[in-house]
């Protein structure tokens, strides 16, 4: 496995024709990244994982600085899983200059969910994988379903900005009590760890609800929203939407007409947590 800083030393690596299969990732790897780079494999001759945390992404008071980097214990889990090439570039690299040009995704799915509890944050993604595809240039990169609402606005850049790249999704990773794996997790003491699972818990009790008939979309948000409340957790948000663009399904519609997805986000202690489950 090699492990490259600049895009000059990337290019040179490539072979002609080959295809290069992307997994973009922020670092602090967990199996839930180690699943997305094995299934890079079956979508390129050459995997690359590209470990760059995006300054552009964080509001100033969110956790940048913080944000864990552990780059050699990275590259020995990537070398174990099939990974051919680590791309890990500076600061300087990634923003030579000023980045006055950004990508806005639209409003009505970005400016939603996490858009609406993180203004800039979608800018700061669609700016750096916009980036990171033009440096690599990958004919496939992967994706985690844990980030449901970065998906799908990802999916949606590349299809309308005809980014020639085959986007795969990932199922998300989850510990034996549920919780889903993210680098964040590393945030939560002993105890908040085992609290965690309740986030997963709270959208399990509700695709089971919606999935034995209820429609009643607005209580049932607002029942999980309490149970989490009363947990300890501060919701940002609980929401059930259309798989399709996150927007709301009509009141009334019979659950299993269109494909929903149950998203949350909220915060155990100063750690914020988000999750999904697909119904
Ligand atoms: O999901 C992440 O780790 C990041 O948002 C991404 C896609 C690597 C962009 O920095």
């Amino acid at each position: 496995m090699h492990i490259l800083q600049t895009v000059a030393e990337l290019r040179a690596a490539r072979h002609p024709g080959q295809k290069i299969a992307l997994v973009p990732t922020m670092g602090n790897l967990h199996a839930g990244h180690l699943s997305l780079v094995r299934m890079a494999r079956e979508h390129g001759d050459l995997v690359v994982t590209s470990i760059f945390v995006n300054r552009l992404q964080f509001a100033p008071h969110e956790d940048f600085a913080q944000y864990p980097r552990t780059f050699e214990r990275d590259c020995e889990l990537l070398a174990g899983c099939g990974c051919d090439i680590v791309f890990a570039p500076s600061d300087a690299e990634v923003y030579p200059e000023p980045q006055g040009y950004t990508v806005h995704a639209p409003s009505e799915l970005a400016g939603i969910l996490e858009g609406a509890v993180r203004p800039a944050f979608f800018t700061g993604v669609c700016t750096v994988v916009v980036k990171l595809f033009n440096m690599v240039q990958p004919a496939a990169a992967v994706f985690g379903k844990k980030d449901y609402q970065q998906l799908l606005v990802i999916r949606s850049m590349v299809r309308q900005l005809a980014l020639p790249i085959e986007l795969v999704s990932a199922e998300t990773v989850r510990n034996s009590d549920g919780l889903a794996l993210s680098s964040r997790n590393g945030y939560l003491s002993g105890s908040q760890c085992t609290q965690a699972a309740q986030l997963h818990a709270a959208l399990s009790t509700l695709a089971t609800a919606v999935n034995s008939g209820r429609t009643d979309w607005q209580t049932l948000e607002q029942e999980a929203l309490e149970f989490l409340s009363a947990a300890g957790w501060q919701p940002d948000y609980v929401a059930i939407r259309r798989r399709i663009d996150l927007g709301a399904p009509a009141a009334g519609t019979p659950s299993g007409s269109e494909p929903l997805v149950v998203l949350a986000a909220a915060r155990l202690g100063s750690t914020r947590l988000i999750d999904n489950l697909e119904i």
